[in-house]
């Protein structure tokens, strides 16, 4: 069974559905509303255990109904919730989210206690980092957490995967410590100053990337799929996605991340863990939500046979 560390966000998502998203100053009259548990580190958690892996999150939450609530989620995924601090002067996380007809979404996440955490929170759970095959973080916490993460993972030679969302700016010297970077197409312009809109952007982003000192970089494309080039080739190749009808694309990285870790972390090819993250991604986005619109391991096989 693959073991994966998750250190990141929780936040609880409350989304409302709109005919449109609307303008600065405009009230739109929207849809049904629906509230749930969110935040990308959360999301991708619950991805890659849905997946089958043996999942340690390490996050931070209030001592709020939304932070017991947080830790039965948790538990209720089989996710390991002994790292999670469940705090008395901070609330946990929200995040407004509004989804358009076409499944668009526009999201401004307050982190709450999950954007405080701590260098000493990331390192109680060193012990877990030591049984892992690979180490999952973001960039929607605090940058003591990111920093930890990446340094101790390094420290104890473990793989780390940093998606770098939502954007923030990472150091040079850190993020020649990561191992495989997820960006978007919005995340991989900001890290690299190219607007990147279709493959040949995306090879100059990855390229950039690549002589930072990242090992892999992976850009994700939407319905598209995703750019994989490797450090030492030449070029990269798209590895295509699967067309589905989208509901909420809403958490699609976050699928598409928790699946990739956990298909790494069980010893697939590169290749191979980026064609079934591929699936968990589109799986995620024919339903309405974020964690609890993740797949399980046979919607992907399901899937992939109907590909076939
Ligand atoms: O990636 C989607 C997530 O981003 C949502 O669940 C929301 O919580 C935001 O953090």
């Amino acid at each position: 069974m693959s073991k994966i560390v998750v250190v990141g966000s929780y936040v609880v998502d409350l989304t409302a559905r709109t005919p449109h998203m609307p303008k600065p100053g405009e009230t739109v009259l929207g849809g049904p509303f629906k509230m749930g548990p969110g935040g990308k580190g959360g999301n991708q958690a619950v991805a890659a255990a849905r997946m089958g892996a043996q999942v340690t999150m390490v996050t931070k939450v209030g001592k709020d109904l939304f932070g017991d609530d947080a830790i039965q989620n948790f538990k209720n995924e089989g996710i390991d919730s002994q790292f999670i601090n469940q705090v008395e002067d901070e609330s946990t996380g929200a995040a407004l989210i509004a989804v358009d007809d076409s499944g668009e979404n526009m999201i401004v996440v307050s982190l709450g206690a999950c954007g405080t955490i701590t260098e000493e929170e990331v390192q109680k759970a060193e012990e877990a980092f030591q049984e892992a095959d690979i180490i999952l973080v973001q960039l929607e916490t605090s940058m003591a957490a990111i920093t930890t993460t990446i340094n101790l993972a390094h420290k104890l030679s473990k793989p780390v995967i940093l998606n770098p969302a939502p954007y923030q700016k990472v150091p040079d010297e850190l993020l020649a410590k990561v191992d495989y970077i997820t960006p978007n197409e919005t995340e991989a312009g900001l890290l690299t100053g190219v607007e990147v809109t279709e493959v040949d952007s995306a090879k100059k982003a990855a390229e950039i990337l690549l002589e930072k000192g990242i090992d892999t970089v992976i850009i994700t494309l939407g319905k598209q799929g995703c750019y994989l080039v490797q450090k030492g080739e030449k070029t990269g190749k798209v590895i295509p996605g699967y067309q589905v009808q989208a509901v909420d694309t809403t958490g699609a990285g976050d699928a598409f991340n928790g699946g990739f870790a956990h298909f790494m972390a069980e010893g697939y090819s590169i290749e191979e863990a980026c064609k079934l993250a591929n699936a968990v991604a589109a799986l995620s986005v024919t339903k309405s939500g974020t964690a609890p619109a993740m797949p399980y391991a046979e919607d992907v096989e399901e899937l992939r046979g109907e590909a076939r």
